[in-house]
């Protein structure tokens, strides 16, 4: 048995916070606080004084204080075979793709390749403080089992899924609507549920499979209801015209996917900027998940993401970092592109909803929160211990701060993995352990 007391100031969301409200009954915040970990789940969490004469006496205790204590962070979207496309100078999506991302992603058939990114991808995610991903690798089967290797042997809850694509892209980077099935399905067998791995199917937006193929990804998700389904959705006005010559006889580019029977509570839509009444009608109907992008929005020009929009229509969201379009592997870094997205469309981002979104609910948007996202009791023990004095900036700009609302805007205005002082995988220092 291993048990561990992490002591400092905690905070953990229960609820989604309403606007601006500070003592709301949507999260607990212990100033003298403290964790009592065993076995990789969380046992508890109180008052340091509370746990130290009870259930944590003569438990290790690690201080973190006067750090804050939160669940580790998650990303519902990014690419893992993109870590060498970050800042890639381009237009627009059709062209980022062509020029760059397509060309990159063949590298993944190459010996050892996927292999040497996958322990540089995991190794920058705990840099961040991100503890969970919903992950794209490359067509390649090669490239799941490198990431999932590598994840697995981190004890690291992941979500991941080879792309289907047969169409449209680089002959090296295409499979067949019967391959690409069979390659999922036994890469599904081969990882799904092993220890914290979870599959996701994923064919990579409508314009790179053929209709067969979308017809073959529904089928796998007839026969894996269980799996999270993972595409993008309206990024770019090229992108959904190009959609609408291929499937004429579509309603739109949402419809796509509704035919196929690939929306659903378990898939995550990346993007979904440019959407018509009748898309968010049926994306909230599904139950489906709209996933902002802000950085890579920002980066590659596709658009604003007009999330007041879709809470109003009840459309499930989530936050993300899309590398390699986005620009930064921190969701403090994707939180401030996310407020200042949402400030200039006249919309707030209270600081409490958006820590609030990159740990509970982001964890609810990948129907994770019976596991991952807040420290309630048989939680896994994923933490990130936030520093909002890491830099001279910071510590001066904290002189000014009074309030736990007012230091958690400072975290994502000016924080990155510098403010991130450790991560516990499972309950295990991980960060540390990198340097
Ligand atoms: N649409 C299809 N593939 C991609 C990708 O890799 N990145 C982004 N941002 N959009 C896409
Ligand atoms: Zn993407």
């Amino acid at each position: 048995m291993t048990e561990t007391l992490l002591r400092g100031r905690v905070l953990s969301f229960h609820d989604e916070p309403l606007e601006g409200d500070a003592s709301s009954e949507a999260f607990t915040y212990i100033e003298e606080g403290a964790l009592l970990i065993r076995d990789g789940k969380i046992v508890a969490m109180d008052s340091y004084e509370a746990l130290r004469l009870g259930e944590g006496r003569n438990v290790e205790v690690i201080d973190h204080r006067p750090h804050l204590i939160m669940p580790g962070f998650i990303d519902c979207h990014i690419h893992y075979p993109q870590m060498q496309v970050v800042g890639s100078y381009a237009g627009a999506l059709l062209e980022w793709l062509d020029k760059y991302t397509f060309v990159e992603e063949q590298k993944f058939s190459n010996q050892g390749h996927p292999e040497r990114i996958a322990s540089a991808f995991f190794d920058e995610l705990i840099r961040h403080g991100t503890t969970t991903a919903a992950a794209y690798c490359s067509v390649h089967k090669a490239s799941v089992d490198a990431f999932f290797t590598e994840s697995h042997k981190r004890n690291m809850r992941m979500i991941a899924g080879k792309v289907m694509m047969d169409r449209n892209a680089p002959p090296n980077l295409l499979d067949t609507p019967q391959s690409g099935y069979e390659d999922s399905k036994a890469l599904v067998q081969k990882w799904h549920g092993k220890g914290r791995q979870l599959y996701a199917i994923t064919p990579r937006f409508a314009p790179t499979s053929t209709p067969e193929q979308l017809e073959m990804s529904g089928t796998l998700v007839h026969e894996f209801p269980q799996l999270h389904v993972q595409t993008h959705l309206g990024e770019n006005p090229a992108e959904i015209a190009f959609v609408a010559e291929l499937f004429p006889w579509s309603r739109d580019y949402t419809h796509v996917y509704e035919h196929y029977g690939l929306l659903g509570s378990k898939t995550l839509l990346g993007h979904c900027i440019h959407l018509t009444d009748a898309e968010i009608g049926s994306i909230a109907d599904s139950k489906s998940v709209a996933v902002f992008c802000p950085t890579s929005n920002l980066f590659i020009g596709s658009g604003l993401f007009d999330l007041g929009r879709l809470t109003k229509s009840n459309v499930r969201n989530a936050i993300a970092t899309d590398i390699g379009g986005g620009t930064s592997y921190s969701m403090l870094r994707t939180l401030d592109e996310g407020y200042k997205i949402l400030n200039i469309q006249g919309q707030r981002y209270h600081p409490l909803r958006s820590f609030y979104q990159v740990t509970l609910g982001n964890a609810r948007a990948l129907s994770l929160d019976n596991v991952i996202g807040s420290f309630k009791q048989g939680a896994e023990a994923d933490c990130v211990v936030l520093n909002a004095g890491a830099t001279a900036a910071m510590r001066v700009r904290m002189e000014t701060v009074e309030t736990l609302v007012e230091e958690l805007m400072l975290l994502q205005t000016m924080g990155d993995d510098r403010s991130i002082a450790e991560v516990y995988v499972a309950g295990k220092a991980s960060k540390t352990a990198l340097d």
